[in-house]
């Protein structure tokens, strides 16, 4: 069936890369990209482009009926580093909006819901390594409290009112055409503009902290892939663990240096390590593997290469 998408947050680090992919897939025309503001040009000239503020059902629903919408995408939200200078701001962006969107869909205005979860769900009494599907999660941030709640909001609103929502616990997205804003893993990004700029980088987190991360092109293709899945496979409502590759800030900056060889890294931790350390270092995605045929293609090193390879193209351009 033809789908018209409507994307909240278009302008975000993953709404650039997904509202890019999914106009390729469904058309132009039918994919609405939306943000509370003009930002990123290749969403907002690409196809529609519509201002929401995704805490505003009304706004929503008025641009749904609009363009007779089926599905949205609420990629808005405060992560995990800005949420704890801004906590309620964090819980309100966060819960409004997506309880606004499951309304919307609860009252079949639309069919399907792709909304994100987080590692960040996970907290320091998770166990570190191949932390399983279901285990214990005590998350220490408001973003994670954030999209824990928000997790069983979805299941409720499935078991309840037969809402077809879909949700991935994304770990950190790398990515280099868009830029992350107030995330822990961001350090994974910056790291690869100032190697390429500066030649050198100072890391917010200590050396050997090791995360689960993705590049956006996995973490794209497994959105898009969920969301395509049967409706009887999906066999979790509250999300997904999804997994692909852990990395230390060591272990990149040497993956770097194969490209950049004189490039060097220190480290200045703040704020964000202790919320680096209550995440887990790897996950366990055997559920998504089983009921929806998920599975990584990028390695840390073909990842590696192809960021640097397109930067430096880039930066040779102008
Ligand atoms: N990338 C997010 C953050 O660091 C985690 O989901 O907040």
């Amino acid at each position: 069936m033809s789908q018209t998408i409507l994307i909240l947050g278009a302008c975000g680090q993953i709404g650039v890369e997904l509202t890019e992919k999914l106009r390729t897939i469904y058309g132009t025309n039918r994919v609405i990209a939306s943000d509370i503001r003009n930002g990123n040009t290749l969403s907002m000239s690409s196809g529609p482009f519509e201002i929401i503020d995704a805490t505003n059902k009304e706004a929503i629903l008025t641009v749904v009926k609009k363009y007779k919408v089926t599905q949205i995408y609420l990629l808005a939200a405060m992560l995990s580093a800005t949420g704890e200078s801004f906590p309620e701001k964090a819980w309100n962006l966060n819960m409004t909006s997506l309880l606004a969107v499951l309304d919307i869909a609860k009252e079949k205005h639309i069919k399907q819901v792709y909304w994100p979860s987080s590692i960040a769900v996970f907290g320091p009494t998770t166990p570190k390594n191949n932390s399983p599907q279901k285990t214990i999660m005590e998350p220490t941030t408001v973003y994670g409290i954030s999209k824990l709640s928000g997790e069983f909001w979805c299941q409720y609103y499935h078991d309840k009112y037969d809402v077809d929502v879909r949700s991935l616990r994304y770990p950190g997205i790398i990515s280099w055409k868009s830029s992350p804003g107030g995330g822990t893993t961001d350090y994974a990004v910056d790291i690869f503009f100032k190697a390429i700029e500066k030649g050198t980088y100072d890391c917010f987190l200590e050396e050997n902290t090791r995360l689960p991360m993705m590049y956006m092109e996995d973490a794209i293709d497994a959105t898009i892939k969920i969301m395509q899945a049967k409706s009887d496979d999906i066999k979790l409502r509250t999300s997904y663990n999804v997994s692909a590759i852990d990395f230390t800030p060591k272990e990149l900056a040497v993956q770097i240096r194969q490209y950049i060889p004189n490039f060097s890294i220190t480290y200045s931790q703040d704020f964000r390590q202790e919320i680096a350390d209550s995440w887990p270092n790897t996950i366990d995605d055997s559920e998504a593997r089983k009921d929806w045929g998920w599975s990584p293609t990028y390695t840390l090193s073909s990842m590696t290469e192809e960021i640097v390879k397109n930067l430096l193209a880039q930066k040779n351009q102008y």
